[in-house]
C-alpha cells in the first residue's frame, strides 16, 4: 500500500451548468480515518461525494486518488480506481424481489463470473455476517427494519472488499438508537477491515461520536468554512459552524 492520501481535492469547484454550488475546497482525506462531509441541507454533501467517486467532473480544479488525477487518467485506470470504492447512496435501496444473499451475490457475481453460484452465496454470506446479519440470508427486505436494510446496503458496498467506503446520510430515516447502532457498526467495520470511510452526514450524533475530522461546507458562502475534528472545530470554530455544532443541544442531551 502506497502512503499517500487515499484522497486530495486540489481547489474543486462543483456546478450544475452555470450555478456553482462550492468553490475552491481543498482537502486530504487519510487513510484509515472516518472523515465526515457536514452541512446544511443543500449545501452540497452528496454532489461532492459523487464528485469523489467519480461520477460527476469539477467545474474546476482536481481529485487525486492514491496520488492519481482521477479525470486526467484514461478510462481504464478510472475503472480500476473505482474498484477500490464501496458506495452506500443515500437512497441506497436493495432489490425487492431478491434475498439479501441475493442482493449481495449479485455485485460478488458481476465482479467474479467466474465464480460458482455456491461460492457466491458462501461470500455473500460472510459479507452479511460481517454486518451482524448473520442468519438473514433468505429474507426479503421487506421482511427486515430499517437499520438492518442500511446494513445489507453496507455489506453490498462491502462486496468487493473495498479500501474506500463511501456513505451518504446513514441514519437518515432511522431511529436514534438503530442509528447509533449503525455508526458503531461503522467504526468496527473501519478498525477491523482498516478502510479508509467517508460519510455524509448532519447529524451531530454521529459527527462527535465517529468522525476523525469533518470538512464544513458552507451554503451562503459556497465554500469549505472549516476542516479539522468536531471538538477543534466546536471549540475554535466560526461563529455559523459552532451553531450548527450545538443547534438541538437540549434534544440531544435528554435522548443521551
Ligand atoms: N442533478 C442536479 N441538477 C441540478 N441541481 C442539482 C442536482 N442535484 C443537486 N442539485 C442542487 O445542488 C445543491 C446541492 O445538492 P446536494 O449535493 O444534494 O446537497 P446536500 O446533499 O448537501 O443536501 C442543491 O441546491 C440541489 O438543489
Ligand atoms: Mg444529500
Amino acid at each position: 500500500m502506497s502512503d499517500r492520501p487515499p484522497i486530495v481535492v486540489q481547489d474543486l469547484t462543483m456546478a450544475y451548468g452555470s450555478r456553482v454550488i462550492q468553490q475552491g475546497l481543498n482537502f486530504q482525506i487519510q487513510r484509515g480515518e472516518i472523515f465526515v462531509i457536514m452541512g446544511g441541507s443543500g449545501c452540497g454533501k452528496s454532489t461532492l461525494l459523487r464528485h469523489l467517486i467519480g461520477l460527476q467532473t469539477p467545474a474546476r480544479g482536481q481529485v487525486l486518488i492514491q496520488g492519481q488525477d482521477f479525470w486526467a487518467a484514461e478510462e481504464a485506470s478510472r475503472r480500476l480506481l473505482q474498484r477500490q470504492f464501496g458506495v452506500l447512496f443515500q437512497s441506497g435501496a436493495l432489490w425487492s424481489s431478491m434475498t439479501l444473499n441475493e442482493n449481495v451475490g449479485l455485485i460478488i457475481e458481476q465482479h467474479c463470473p467466474e465464480l460458482s453460484p455456491a461460492e457466491i452465496a458462501e461470500l455473500a454470506a460472510f459479507k452479511l455476517a460481517l454486518v451482524g446479519l448473520r442468519g438473514f440470508d433468505d429474507y426479503y427486505p421487506s421482511e427486515i427494519s430499517g437499520g438492518m436494510k442500511k446494513r445489507a446496503g453496507l455489506a453490498r458496498a462491502l462486496a468487493m472488499d473495498p479500501q474506500i467506503l463511501f456513505i451518504d446520510e446513514p441514519s437518515a430515516g432511522l431511529d436514534p438508537i438503530s442509528s447509533k447502532n449503525l455508526d458503531d457498526l461503522i467504526l468496527a467495520l473501519r478498525d477491523s477491515l482498516g478502510a479508509t470511510v467517508v460519510m455524509v452526514t448532519h447529524e451531530l450524533p454521529s459527527i462527535f461520536g465517529i468522525a476523525d475530522r469533518a470538512v464544513f461546507l458552507d451554503a451562503k458562502t459556497k465554500t469549505q468554512l472549516a476542516l479539522g475534528s468536531p471538538q477543534d472545530l466546536l471549540a475554535h470554530g466560526q461563529p455559523q459552524l459552532r451553531e450548527f455544532l450545538t443547534r438541538g443541544q437540549t434534544e440531544m442531551e435528554q435522548q443521551a
